[in-house]
């Protein structure tokens, strides 16, 4: 028999400001309102865990049996996905039944919102799991993060957009004042350069893991220096707070998991791709890229896992992605002869 514990959530306290996103959170309480599954999608270290948490605190009101988080960042098997949940539900069941059964039971009469955080390492397994429970489960709602849609029938996705970055000299625009808040926190009082510190936010695409990573470095250095020394992106923004398997400890590591989950040509296509500095279209990336090696072009995948952005027929990189790329190019040893396509390719008339 199942049982639970009283508790009416887990979620998480926060232990530094939020600054901005007032827009994606209303957007984000208007389609749980609408649909039973919306996922939180972007790029590494955008804010989707960040906007997820405060969204179910927001919402507790709404959902009498509470809100939980699941943080799946640890779980390497798809098939153990079922338990986690259950564990953090508090349910407990002794029986030789399935656990998307003993879920989908527990879950048909309970007004709950479930955030199942980073879920993109087990997108398939999520997937199937949700397909089976949430039929039956009318009054739950599914709030997921990962860096590419689950992929099921009826989800509503919201792609995350980094902060908006500062245009010469604006000093309100939310990177600048994360940074300026992380800054502070750090150094009280501390003077900052404000050509500076626009200069960094925007060199950093305004995600905001990089910018709290770049913040840290004011212990040892001036923003004019790190500004400087943001061409090795990699190398100077380590040292981020620890969240399970660290994947936020660095710039790196945390791009790094992206790239894990990518399939072979997806990694090729996306070294390859590091020599566009701006926008490029499927017709350039063919010129450019496709070889032997290379035939069938992943552009769209790579969009689904947030390393591409697509506007229109168009495609472009965040800096801080192709940076990533570049180095994976140039240890495949391409790097000079992917210029010198690219090059020739801009002359081709
Ligand atoms: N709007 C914001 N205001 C303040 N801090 C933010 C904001 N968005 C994100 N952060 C901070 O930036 C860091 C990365 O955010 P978060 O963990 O939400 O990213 P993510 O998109 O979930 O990354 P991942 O894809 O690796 O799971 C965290 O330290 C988070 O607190
Ligand atoms: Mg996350």
């Amino acid at each position: 028999m199942a049982e639970t514990r009283t508790r009416r959530g887990n979620i998480p306290a926060e232990t530094s400001s939020l600054v901005g996103r007032q827009a994606e959170l209303d957007e984000i309480a208007v389609l749980i309102g609408r649909s039973p599954l919306v996922t939180l999608t972007g790029v590494a270290g955008v804010g989707k865990t960040r906007l997820a948490v405060r969204t179910a605190d927001r919402l507790q009101d709404s959902f009498a049996d509470g809100v939980w988080v699941v943080e799946l960042s640890a779980e390497q098997n798809g098939d153990l996905i079922g338990h986690d949940i259950a564990a953090v539900l508090g349910l407990r069941e002794q029986s030789v039944r399935s656990q998307s059964e003993v879920l989908a039971e527990f879950l048909a009469d309970r007004r709950l919102l479930m955030v199942l955080d980073t879920c993109d390492h087990l997108v398939d397994a999520c997937a199937a799991l949700l397909r089976r429970v949430l039929p039956e489960a009318p009054h739950v709602r599914v709030l997921a993060t990962s860096r590419q849609p689950l992929g099921l029938p009826g989800e509503r996705v919201l792609p995350i957009e980094p902060l908006e970055v500062p245009g010469a000299g604006d000093t309100g625009a939310d990177a600048v004042r994360l940074f300026t808040e992380r800054a502070h926190a750090l150094v009280p009082g501390l003077t900052l350069d404000p050509v500076a510190v626009a200069q960094v936010c925007g060199l950093l695409d305004g995600i905001p893991l990089a910018i709290e990573l770049a913040a840290r470095r004011l212990r040892a250095l001036s923003v004019q220096q790190i500004a400087e020394r943001l061409d090795d992106r990699f190398g100077l923004l380590v040292g981020g707070s620890r969240t399970p398997l660290g994947r936020h400890q660095t710039l790196r590591t945390a791009v790094g998991w992206s790239h894990e989950l990518c399939a072979a040509e997806e990694r090729l296509l996306w070294a390859r791709l590091s020599v566009f500095d701006g926008w490029f279209d499927a017709e350039d990336a063919r010129a450019v890229c496709a070889d032997g090696r290379l035939t069938g072009l992943p552009l769209l995948k790579l969009v689904d896992r947030s390393i591409l952005i697509a506007e229109g027929s168009r495609y472009r990189m965040l800096d801080t992605i192709r940076d990533y790329g570049r180095e994976w190019l140039r240890r495949l040893g391409e790097e000079d002869a992917l210029i010198r396509r690219h090059r020739d390719h801009g002359r081709s008339p």
